[in-house]
């Protein structure tokens, strides 16, 4: 079964959403690539990440590293955990070799130092500017913008629920089953310029966090179990 599972790149799966999201991915037996600008780097978090995987009952984790670029090549499925500020650099680097793939933009358009304020770019959101300089032959679905990084990482389970904005319905189910191969609910949630709300809301869940000391997520109420 495990070899019918796209292959997953997870482009600066060095910092802490992305190894949230590659030792999810991995223990749920999705083969992962982690990237990062430097691919000794990347190996060394591939490392440690398998003796985590192998900690949490999968020795069997299939996790490595390299550059992104060469990450995105080896890949079906592409995942962008950068900070905003640096999204364009890595976009402008794996260009070429993302054509024809689905390619999950999990950046956030935070603008430091006010991180708890709504301050969206004038294309409207992360996965937008994504889109469109990656061109139509990408399929851009922006996701995963509401998950602390902290619970990822943990081992335990995820009370939270993504909202998954794209262009293509089908790149959007294929988001939507990572989502669950993660733990949590993913749901349908409209045209990738939907990403925007998902976008500021992360702006709303960091100011809960401070002012209430956790790690806020979201749920949908009212959608009858089975649908996500
Ligand atoms: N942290 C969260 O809880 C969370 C939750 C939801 C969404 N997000 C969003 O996910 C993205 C990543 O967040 P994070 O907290 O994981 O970030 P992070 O740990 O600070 O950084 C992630 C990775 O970005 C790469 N990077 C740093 N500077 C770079 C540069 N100049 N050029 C290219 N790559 C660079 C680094 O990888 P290499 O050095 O290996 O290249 C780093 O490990 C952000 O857009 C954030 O808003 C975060």
């Amino acid at each position: 079964m495990a070899d019918k599972l796209p292959v997953l790149a997870v482009l600066g799966g060095t910092g802490n959403l992305g190894l949230g999201l590659a030792g999810r991915w991995a223990l749920a037996g999705y083969e992962v690539v982690i990237g990062s600008r430097a691919a000794d780097k990347a190996i060394a978090a591939a490392d440690e990440l398998r003796k985590l995987c192998a900690s949490r009952g999968r020795a069997d984790a299939r996790v490595s590293g390299k550059d992104n670029r060469a990450a995105a090549e080896a890949s079906q499925i592409v995942a962008l955990t950068v900070p905003f500020e640096n999204q364009k650099a890595v976009l402008e680097v794996v260009k070429p070799v993302v054509q024809g793939k689905v390619f999950i933009d999990a950046t956030v358009p935070l603008v430091p130092p006010r991180v708890a304020r709504v301050q969206l770019p004038a294309e409207g959101s992360a996965g937008r500017i994504a889109q469109n300089l990656l061109g139509e032959g990408v399929k851009v679905v922006s996701a995963f913008q509401n998950v602390a990084a902290d619970l990822l990482q943990s081992g335990d389970a995820l009370d939270c629920d993504v909202l998954v904005c794209g262009d293509s319905k089908e790149a959007r189910e294929q988001v939507v089953s990572l989502v669950q191969a993660a733990g949590m609910r993913g749901f349908h949630a409209g045209s990738l310029d939907n990403g925007a709300a998902a976008d500021a809301l992360t702006s709303v869940l960091i100011f809960v966090n401070k002012q209430y000391g956790c790690h806020a997520g979201i749920r949908l109420t009212g959608v009858p179990e089975g649908k996500s």
